[in-house]
C-alpha cells in the first residue's frame, strides 16, 4: 500500500515489541488504528504514547487463538474504522524444548496463536477487503518460516504456515482481486518481549532431574540471561521496522531485515549438502547458548550430556 496517510488498519499484538513499534511507525505515516492484543494494560501504555499524533488509536482486547474474538475485533473495526485498508497480523509466542519431549500443549500454543490467528483472520476480514477490491494483508512470520532452526519446532511448524499462507493468499487474491496486497514480514532476532511468553521445555537429558528441577523453578532467570545471548548485537527495533514499513510502501510479498534469508532460500534451492550443514551448524549454535546460560546460573550440565552424545 503505497500511500498510507489517512488510511485506516488493526494491528494485532500492538501491546509490544514489533506490534507496538509498528504502531508508532503507521501512526507517524498517518493511519489510523485499531490496536488488538490480550495484553490490555500494555495496549493503554501504547495508546498513551501515541497521545498526539495526528490519527485516531484505538484498542481491542483480542486473543487472536480465538475465532470469537477475531470476529469481535472484525466488527469493533466495522464500528471504530468504517473501512478496513490494512491488517497486520502481528500477535505470536513461541514454544521452545527438544522435539522428543514437546507435549501436546507446547505444539497448540504456539499453533493456535500464531497460525490459527491467520487462519480466523482471513475469514473474518477478507470479505470485507473482497467487496472493496482493496486492502492490504501484512502477515508476521519469522527466519524461522524460512529456515527449520533448531529446539523450537512447534514455533517453526506455526511461522512455516504463516509464510505458506501468505504466498497462497498472493498467488490466489492477486489472481482474482489484484487490489489487494499481501505481504509477508520475516524478522529474524530483534530485543522484544517474545521471551515472557515462550514456553520452554528444559531437555530432561542435558542435566541431571534434580538440576533440571532448579532450571525449571528459575525460568525467569534463564529466560532473561539465554534471550541476553540471543539478542547479543541486534539491531534497534523501531529502526528495523522502519524498515519493514517502507517494505510495506513498496507492496513486498517477501520483507526481510537481513539478506541472509535471501541466501538461506538460495541456498535451500540450490545446494542441499550446504544447506543440511548450515541447519547442523544452528543446532550446535543454539544449544551451546542454553548449556551456557545454565552454566552461568550455576547449574551444572551433567557429563553425559546430550551435545556429547549427539555431537562429539
Ligand atoms: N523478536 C524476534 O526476534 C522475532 C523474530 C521472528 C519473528 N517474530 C515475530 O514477531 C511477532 C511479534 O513478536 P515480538 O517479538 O514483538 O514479541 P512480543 O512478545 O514483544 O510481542 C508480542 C505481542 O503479542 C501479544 N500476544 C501474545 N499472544 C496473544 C494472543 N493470543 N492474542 C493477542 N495478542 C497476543 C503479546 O501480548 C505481545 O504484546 C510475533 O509474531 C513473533 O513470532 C519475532
Amino acid at each position: 500500500m503505497k500511500k498510507l496517510k489517512g488510511r485506516n488498519c488493526v494491528i494485532t499484538g500492538a501491546a509490544s515489541g514489533i506490534g507496538r513499534a509498528l504502531a508508532h511507525g503507521l501512526a507517524r505515516e498517518g493511519m489510523n488504528l485499531l490496536l488488538a492484543d490480550i495484553d490490555i494494560q500494555g495496549l493503554a501504555t501504547v495508546k498513551k504514547e501515541l497521545e498526539g499524533a495526528e490519527t485516531t488509536v484505538h484498542t481491542a482486547r483480542c486473543d487472536v487463538s480465538k475465532y470469537e474474538d477475531i470476529l469481535a475485533l472484525a466488527e469493533e473495526s466495522r464500528i471504530q474504522l468504517g473501512v478496513l485498508d490494512m491488517l497486520v497480523n502481528n500477535a505470536g509466542v513461541a514454544s521452545a524444548g527438544f522435539i522428543e519431549e514437546l507435549d501436546h500443549e507446547a505444539w497448540e500454543y504456539a499453533l493456535s496463536v500464531n497460525a490459527w490467528s491467520i487462519i480466523h483472520t482471513v475469514r473474518a476480514f477478507l470479505p470485507h477487503m473482497i467487496e472493496r477490491g482493496r486492502g492490504h494483508i501484512v502477515n508476521v512470520g519469522s527466519g524461522a518460516g524460512i529456515v527449520g532452526i533448531p529446539y523450537h519446532a512447534p514455533y517453526i511448524a506455526s511461522k512455516f504456515t504463516v509464510v505458506g499462507i501468505s504466498e497462497a493468499l498472493y498467488s490466489e487474491l492477486k489472481h482474482k482481486y489484484p487490489g489487494i496486497e499481501v505481504s509477508v514480514i520475516c524478522p529474524t532476532f530483534l530485543k522484544t518481549n517474545i521471551l515472557q511468553r515462550t514456553r520452554i521445555a528444559i531437555p530432561r537429558g542435558l542435566l541431571t532431574e534434580e538440576d533440571r528441577q532448579k532450571a525449571l523453578e528459575r525460568m525467569e532467570e534463564f529466560k532473561t540471561i539465554f534471550w541476553e545471548k540471543y539478542t547479543k548485537g541486534t539491531p534497534d527495533v523501531d529502526a528495523v521496522v522502519a524498515k519493514y514499513i517502507r517494505g510495506i510502501k513498496k507492496n513486498k510479498l517477501y520483507i526481510f531485515d537481513t539478506p541472509l534469508l535471501r541466501v538461506a532460500m538460495l541456498i535451500k534451492a540450490v545446494c542441499e549438502p550446504l544447506y543440511k550443514a548450515v541447519l547442523r551448524r544452528e543446532g550446535k549454535k543454539n544449544l551451546r547458548m542454553i548449556e551456557e546460560s545454565l552454566i552461568e546460573m550455576g547449574i551444572g550440565i551433567s557429563k553425559n550430556t546430550l551435545r556429547a552424545k549427539r555431537f562429539s
